[in-house]
């Protein structure tokens, strides 16, 4: 991975994943439904994908729907899932066109199949994309993750491909969704809140975490721009001592 604990220059994450809370109170504070809350989320998305791809960002995961959020009203489950597909349906070309893979994690069965065609059609599309990669996590959690990770390593176990005494961090690792990818390196959260709510559990283990009261809808270039600057000022030493600070004298 590009950026080292040490390092005095100012590196752009690799990879960013965003939490994008705050559509409803977007919304409610306007006097409107959280559906249009949830809209105008959506169009944040293009912008802040394309502006990720200027700074050098190879990497954007977005949270768009929880594991948990199954809990909301079904109209508002409904037309998040109707977003979610016309999304789909609308910008995997684009995407194409400016060399941006899309890959969807989560869960799968609980969407309708022609949901999951769309999501299955749009990757497709995005396959052979090499200039970036969006990931959207919908029906996501992060404990699934982690027991879907453990699912495979015991089958694969029963299945006489693997060893017990073979199960290690690098083995659950390599099952963990994302494992491909450059780790996630600044993990943001709009709306206020500083909580993780079940979204990358394993990965975010060094990310910089990074919160803003902006609500998702205003989520714009300069909030990106605010929270790459303050990923910048940190100091990741990802449990060492960065040489010349001074203590290692006294070690
Ligand atoms: C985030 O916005 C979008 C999803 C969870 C799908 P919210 O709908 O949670 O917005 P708030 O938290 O109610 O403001
Ligand atoms: C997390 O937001 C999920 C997404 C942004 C997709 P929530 O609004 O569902 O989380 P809680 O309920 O505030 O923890
Ligand atoms: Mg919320």
């Amino acid at each position: 991975m590009g950026n080292s604990g040490t390092s005095l220059s100012s590196p752009v994450p690799r990879h960013i994943a965003i939490i994008m809370d705050g559509n409803g109170r977007w919304a409610a504070r306007r006097g409107l439904s959280p559906s249009a809350g949830h809209k105008a989320g959506v169009e944040r998305i293009r912008d802040l994908l394309s502006a990720c791809r200027s700074r050098g960002v190879e990497v954007l995961t977005l949270f768009a729907f929880s594991s948990e959020n199954w809990q909301r009203p079904p109209k508002e489950v409904e037309l998040l899932m109707t977003l979610f597909h016309s999304y789909l349906r609308k910008e995997a070309r684009r995407m194409r066109d400016e060399g941006v893979r899309l890959r969807v994690v989560g869960r799968r069965d609980r969407f309708s199949p022609r949901l999951q065609r769309a999501i299955v059609e749009a990757e497709e599309i995005t396959r052979g994309c090499t200039q970036g990669d969006l990931v959207i996590a919908a029906d996501y959690g992060g404990r699934w993750d982690i027991a879907q990770a453990a699912k495979q390593l015991a089958e694969e176990v029963v299945n006489g491909q693997r060893s017990l005494d073979s199960i290690d961090e690098d083995a659950v690792e390599s099952h963990i969704q994302l494992a491909d990818l450059p780790s996630v390196d600044l993990l943001i959260r709009s709306s206020g809140e500083q909580r993780i709510s079940n979204f990358i559990l394993w990965q975010a283990a060094y990310s910089e975490l990074f919160f803003t009261d902006t609500l998702w809808p205003d989520f714009d270039e300069s909030a990106l721009d605010e929270a790459i600057k303050a990923f910048q000022q940190r100091d990741r030493r990802f449990g060492g001592r960065a040489e010349g600070d001074g203590t290692a004298v006294q070690a």
